[in-house]
């Protein structure tokens, strides 16, 4: 059951901003990062998702990408993607952050989607920074190189790693100016992801909270619903037109 509150002010809201994690993929079969199931319970971040593991065994981690490229691809988006593509037409300005690398806001059909942490269907060589969007694979054992003869790399985001600036500058525009923000299915402990909802909460936005479980920001959401983002965001979408 959704809140009349959060109908009453959605429908007033002249800037809605929207930030999704893992979890909003999870209906469509995207393992999480953490909980229960989540692939940090069972691969570890320090030896896949980050530069100097990359250079000390680029294979292995071009392996676990390809593996994760392989699950996206034969999957879709589900129901809350799709509920998210309607708001995009409901609200006079509407902003959709994601740290999905997924690229699967896109496949259900929302136009502008920042991407905090980048995108898994791409590459980019490590020496050059060329991008390439062609569908890869290991050649052999062999990684594959860039024409310059650097090697190519998933071009998303590791630890250690800063965030694209266009893309944090766009997200933090977006949740400073916003009077609706969204935080869908994000255990909300990386930043500065982490931080889009309490900048928008400190600029008088008001803050609903999507999620399972509690997460950091429960403790200042306006309105936190316990409940998957495939079901809960539709109900919304339906109440709201
Ligand atoms: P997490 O795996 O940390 O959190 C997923 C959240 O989604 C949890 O809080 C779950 O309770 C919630 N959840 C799971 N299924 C859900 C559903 N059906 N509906 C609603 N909520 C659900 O994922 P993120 O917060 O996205 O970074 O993780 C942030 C970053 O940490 C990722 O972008 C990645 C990871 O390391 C990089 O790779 C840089």
């Amino acid at each position: 059951m959704i809140p009349l509150e959060l109908i009453e002010q959605a429908k007033t809201a002249q800037v809605v901003t929207v930030l999704t994690g893992a979890g909003i993929s999870a209906e469509s079969g995207v393992p999480t990062f953490r909980g229960e199931n989540g692939l940090w319970k069972k691969f570890r971040p320090q030896e896949l998702a980050n530069f100097d593991a990359f250079m000390r065994n680029p294979e292995l981690v071009w392996e676990w990408y390809n593996y994760r490229r392989k699950i996206i691809e034969e999957i879709s988006p589900n129901s809350g993607h799709f509920a998210l593509v309607e708001m995009e037409s409901y609200f006079p300005q509407f902003n959709l952050i994601t740290q999905n690398v997924d690229g699967l806001h896109q496949r259900a059909g929302s136009r502008n989607v920042v991407e905090l942490h980048g995108n898994i269907g791409r590459n980019r060589c490590v020496k050059c920074n060329r991008i390439s969007t062609e569908n890869l694979s290991l050649n052999g054992q062999k990684v594959p190189t860039c024409e310059c003869g650097g090697l190519l790399r998933p071009d998303v985001v590791w630890f250690g790693e800063l965030l694209p600036e266009d893309a944090i500058q766009k997200a933090f525009q977006a949740s400073k100016s916003c009077d609706f923000f969204f935080s869908i299915g994000t255990s909300a402990v990386v930043y500065p992801a982490a931080s889009l909802p309490e900048i928008a909460k400190q600029n008088g936005a008001f803050v609903v909270e999507i999620n399972l479980e509690p997460t950091p920001i429960t403790s200042f959401a306006d309105i936190s619903i316990r409940g998957k983002s495939g079901i809960v965001l539709p109900q919304i979408v339906k109440a709201l037109t």
